[in-house]
């Protein structure tokens, strides 16, 4: 079976958990400080905090923003829950905005009719890999007074205009989980220029302690463990690498897919670096195709299956609307394999399933 993910940990990543495992330093400790430094290097920031999740990320970036209670967030529906939950997690209302049915990104276009008094930030995803319309979506939020806050889970390394994402907003948010384009097992990442963001997301990550056992402001136990930022150091030297296999893949299964009147291949804008976390067409008959991919040895994903104002919670809370794009992306898309460990002989395999699938 070729899996839809599969992340890559060698005896680097080994040797140095061994090492922390050995210095009895297990929770936040130099290594995280060591993994904050190479990420805010990394990605032209000048800070980064760590985080135990993505998720976790994005609720410090908007506590330490100031998003509470009676506040409006703008944001995707087509993403992974997480993204708009954040705002929730806050006390505020997540408000969403269709999607470009071509990059699968926020449409900036539609964002302006959105905005009403009580908005106080826009949370961009950079769906799949590819960065979001950012300068339109900065010019708006600088013309609001809003904070623009990037969800760059799905896209560690992603340039826009030779910029790299979580640098362009005010605040970015990553993730590390086992799936993503590097991996600390659990894991998350605040990537700021501002002072005093870094400063009260660290606060708010750890209880809200100014200094140990003075607790200031309402804070959580957000922390990553050394024994993650170890692996999450080795796993940055190899972003690059790995995100350069990831782009090959896709290149060569757009090469050999593009003529294929039945599948869509993937939309890529001008002057991005799309990381491709995802490889994703647009197919019809889906659940056939997935039947078909698996009886080849084939994995696949369905990012996502529904709008996430159509989860029950959403339904629940009176957050339903409705965005046609991201209505017809959910019915439609499918992810193939992409990830690093791919070869040749893989990906020709999934070409020769695509040649073989009778409609
Ligand atoms: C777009 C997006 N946002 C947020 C998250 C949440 O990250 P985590 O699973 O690390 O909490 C994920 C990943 O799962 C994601 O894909």
């Amino acid at each position: 079976m070729i899996p839809i993910a599969s992340p890559i940990i060698e005896d680097d990543e080994i040797r140095e958990v061994v090492k922390v495992l050995r210095s009895g330093f297990l929770a936040q400790g130099p290594k995280v400080e060591e993994f904050e430094k190479a990420f805010a290097d990394y990605t032209n920031s000048e800070y980064a905090v760590a985080t135990s999740s993505g998720t976790t990320a994005l609720h410090v970036a908007l506590s330490a923003a100031g998003v509470g209670k009676g506040d409006e967030v703008i944001t995707t529906p087509f993403s992974f829950a997480a993204t708009a939950n954040a705002a929730l997690y806050v006390g505020a209302r997540p408000v969403f905005v269709d999607i470009d049915p071509l990059t699968y990104n926020i449409d900036p276009e539609r964002i302006e009719d959105a905005i009403t008094e009580d908005t106080k930030a826009i949370i961009v995803v950079h769906l799949y890999g590819q960065p979001a319309e950012m300068n339109h979506i900065i010019d708006i939020g600088e013309d609001h007074g809003l904070i623009v806050i990037e969800d760059a889970a799905q896209a560690h390394g992603a340039l826009y205009h030779k910029k790299k994402v979580g640098s362009l907003g005010d605040i970015g948010c990553f993730s590390f989980y086992p799936t993503k384009n590097i991996t600390t097992g659990e894991g998350g990442m605040i990537t700021t220029d501002d002072e005093d963001i870094a400063h009260l997301a660290r606060m708010i990550r750890s209880h809200g302690e100014s200094e140990r056992y003075e607790h200031v402001i309402l804070g959580y136990n957000f922390r990553m463990t050394d024994i993650a930022a170890a692996i999450g150091i080795v796993q940055l030297k190899k972003l690059d690498k790995f995100n350069s296999k990831r782009i090959e893949n896709a290149k060569y299964l757009t090469e050999n897919l593009k003529d294929f009147e039945h599948i869509t291949t993937p939309y890529v804008m001008d002057d991005v670096k799309h990381v491709f976390h995802q490889y994703t067409v647009r197919v019809e008959n889906r659940e056939k195709w997935i039947e078909h991919f698996k009886r080849e040895g084939i994995g696949t994903g369905v990012y996502y299956p529904k709008p996430i104002y159509r989860q029950p919670l959403y339904e629940d809370l009176g957050l339903g609307v409705s965005c046609p794009e991201a209505e017809k992306a959910s019915g439609e898309v499918l992810s193939l394999p992409v990830h690093p460990s791919l070869g040749v002989e893989e990906l020709d395999r999934i070409i020769d399933a695509v040649e073989n699938f009778q409609i």
